[in-house]
């Protein structure tokens, strides 16, 4: 069996919040194979940014990463010196985020951001760097590349600039590609397309991606295994096809539930479908508890085990390790 690419393992992070700490994220544990396409689904605030954050460790000030290591090509990214990191982000790992034209350089034409990138992660010369980036720029479906090529981020549409941004990224030649909701704000229409040439970018380039998304229809499409997350910890885990047919955690269940429902009423967003109760980060048994419809008094005390139930699947419910169905 490889060796993983990226290993996460009893990952914790602390944020200091109104002078108290929650730890949001906790235990977490998971890994991204070489040349694989890794989903992290989970509602919004359940800590998918964060994890990925850490990953590039670009926390905000108030965070803390206490436990847990990374492991990425053989370093512990959390104990790595700042000027180590630097060489990781961009040229090994790189992350395309949620706000394409935020993340480009203003003041500077897509294409001299691309061939920036081309001098600086293959050596190129300026004018080499120059006629390729607007190859790349042709490559990942951009029209009219030339023009395009000497707009400023702010002419460009966000499917264009998300675009542009995984060209710079292809320019990069990273191992690991972290793509946070790379499509939320652009039209339905635009975001299959960014998409598809998401799969077959990293489908090119043998990097792997680790794929953050609201969506489990996305996750259908895309990845080939996929981490459930829930108020920072990782509920259940298994390859697509597996969590799809026998999803094991409740909420699992119910996010699959959701999606079902928004087939039918479009417009309905999946996640946000589910009740709200509020987190409750100081409980010391599961965190879902105060929301599952099945809850059992062990699971206010103590916080599951994982359960193995098959070689690629793994549950943190007190309902399958009491030997339920
Ligand atoms: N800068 C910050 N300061 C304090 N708390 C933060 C900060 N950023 C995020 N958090 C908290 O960390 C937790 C995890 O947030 P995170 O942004 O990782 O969620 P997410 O799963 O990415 O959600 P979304 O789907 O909305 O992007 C949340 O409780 C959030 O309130
Ligand atoms: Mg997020």
């Amino acid at each position: 069996m490889a060796e993983p690419l990226l290993r996460i393992r009893s990952l914790r992070l602390d944020i200091e919040d109104h002078d108290r700490s929650r730890a949001v994220l906790l235990d977490v544990n998971f890994d991204v194979m070489p040349n694989e396409v890794m989903g992290l689904v989970g509602e919004s605030g359940s800590g998918k940014t964060m994890t990925a954050l850490t990953v590039m460790r670009l926390l905000p000030p108030a965070a803390r990463a206490s436990a847990g290591q990374i492991d990425f090509g053989g370093q512990n990214l959390l104990s790595l010196p700042e000027s180590g990191m630097r060489q990781v982000r961009g040229s090994k790992i790189a992350m395309i985020f949620q706000n394409p034209r935020a993340a480009l350089n203003p003041l500077m034409r897509a294409g001299d951001q691309v061939a920036r990138a081309l001098m600086l992660h293959q050596g190129l010369t300026r004018p080499e760097a120059r006629r390729a980036s607007i190859d790349l720029l042709r490559h990942v479906g951009i029209s009219d590349a030339e023009a395009r090529a000497r707009a400023y981020p702010h002419q460009l549409s966000g499917g264009m600039a998300q675009r542009v941004l995984i060209a710079i990224m292809l320019a990069c030649r990273p191992a690991l590609l972290i793509a946070d909701e790379p499509t939320t704000g652009l039209d339905v229409t635009i975001q299959a397309q960014i998409f598809e040439l998401i799969k077959k970018v990293q489908a090119e380039t043998g990097a792997s991606l680790l794929l953050i998304t609201h969506d489990l229809g996305v996750v259908s499409e895309v990845c080939q295994r996929v981490a459930v997350m829930y108020a920072g910890q990782i509920m259940e885990q298994a390859g697509v096809r597996d969590l799809f047919q026998r999803p094991s955690h409740p909420y699992t269940e119910r996010l699959l539930g959701s999606i079902l429902r928004v087939d039918q009423a479009a417009e309905l967003d999946t996640t946000r479908a589910i009740a709200f109760a509020s987190i409750d980060y100081d409980s010391a048994g599961c965190r879902f508890a105060n929301r599952c419809p099945d809850v059992l008094d062990v699971c206010w005390a103590e916080r599951p085990a994982a359960c193995w139930l098959g070689d690629d699947h793994v549950v943190f419910c007190h309902l399958r390790s009491e030997g339920q169905p």
